[in-house]
């Protein structure tokens, strides 16, 4: 798998944001500036973004490391990776 394959740890806990209903686009890559959401830098990669319905008011946990099983949301994965640090959530 090339560098450009593989997902960048955008950050090493979830982005906890209170959402409106809408569709969002959850960045798959990890490169983009506008995390935990798509701002085109996949381009060039083998990644999109994932189109995400949230259908009513609610607080989301998503992932920012990229390595959830259960994307777009954390499932605490980004604690098995390295850097991880318990302070920091
Ligand atoms: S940020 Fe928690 S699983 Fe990715």
């Amino acid at each position: 798998m090339e560098e450009k394959d593989k997902p960048v740890i955008a950050g090493l806990r979830s982005i906890k944001l209170e959402m409106e209903p809408g569709i969002y686009e959850w960045c798959t890559c990890g490169r983009s500036a506008e995390q935990p959401f798509c701002d085109g830098s996949h381009e060039g990669t083998s990644f999109e973004p994932l189109y995400v319905k949230i259908s009513e008011k609610k607080l989301v946990k998503w992932c920012s490391c990229k390595h959830t099983k259960t994307p777009p949301f954390c499932d605490h994965a980004h604690r098995e990776l390295p850097g991880y640090s318990p302070k920091e959530e």
